[in-house]
């Protein structure tokens, strides 16, 4: 069954439009990410950026306690992340780029220009019990990069495919490069996540071309359409679309 990761950075974001410096204000990822929950979501996301421009340390700490489904910490290669990762102990973390100015996460990871450390930060959370996923681009070289550097799982980054389908042109391009990109990882012993910029409407093309992904982590669309619909009915909209996918997710 291909899981619903929901990430909810977004939460944080808005708190802290109005809070930001205190350790009080609303809205609350952590009861957002419990009512996910309750809708039928598989795991949780949170980026904990060095800048903490969104979710603070004490939200991961709280969904470690809270949540009752798998943590996935998005992190980028920095020194002081890597520690807090290592005492939270998510399920698995999502190791990402990270730039200061940048809305979100923009690019993927540059895993053929990074290989040494992200060997050695895969060991440290494998030693942990500690999973660890890729963010990349479908490019074939940082797909055999993540394979040789000995992390589990790659997330496919469906940003440009979820860009060109906004502009109306260029779609069926990216989706033949993650396409590609996913059978490349599935032969190469990976497993497949895929996320950034999905929405119901854009979900369809991507599930009927792209095989193998066990799980989509999704934010932006699912936390703004629940401002008309609620947070457990933008969930379940998700798993609507998603419980349809049947082109050889494994296990
Ligand atoms: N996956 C990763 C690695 C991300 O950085 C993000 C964005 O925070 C997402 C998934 C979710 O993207 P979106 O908010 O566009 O759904």
């Amino acid at each position: 069954m291909l899981k619903l990761g929901v990430n909810i950075d977004h939460v944080a974001t808005l708190r802290e439009a109005r809070f930001r410096g205190r350790t009080v204000g609303e809205p609350d990822p952590v009861e957002a990410a419990l009512v996910c929950e309750r809708a039928g979501a598989h795991g949780i996301t949170a980026h904990l950026r060095e800048d903490r421009r969104h979710i603070q340390d004490r939200d991961v700490l709280a969904l470690r306690q809270r949540i009752a489904t798998r943590l996935n910490l998005e992190m980028a290669l920095v020194p002081e992340i890597v520690e807090i990762a290592l005492r939270v102990r998510p399920d698995i973390v999502c190791l990402v780029p990270e730039r200061r100015e940048e809305v979100t996460t923009e690019g993927g990871l540059d895993v053929v220009g990074q290989r040494e450390a992200v060997s050695a930060i895969s060991r440290r959370m494998k030693a942990a019990g500690i999973e660890v996923s890729l963010f990349i681009g479908p490019e074939p070289a940082q797909i055999e990069a993540a394979a040789a550097a000995g992390a589990p799982f790659i997330e496919l980054h469906t940003g440009a495919y979820a860009d060109r389908f906004l502009e109306g042109h260029g779609a069926e391009a990216e989706l033949e490069r993650l396409e590609k990109g996913a059978e490349l990882a599935r032969r190469l012993g990976l497993r497949v996540n895929a996320g950034h910029g999905l929405t119901v409407r854009n979900l369809p093309a991507l599930l009927a071309r792209v095989s193998h992904m066990e799980e989509l982590n999704i934010g932006h669309s699912l936390v703004a359409g629940a401002l008309s619909t609620g947070l457990e009915a933008s969930v379940k909209a998700f798993l609507g679309v998603m419980g349809g996918y049947r082109l050889g997710p494994r296990p």
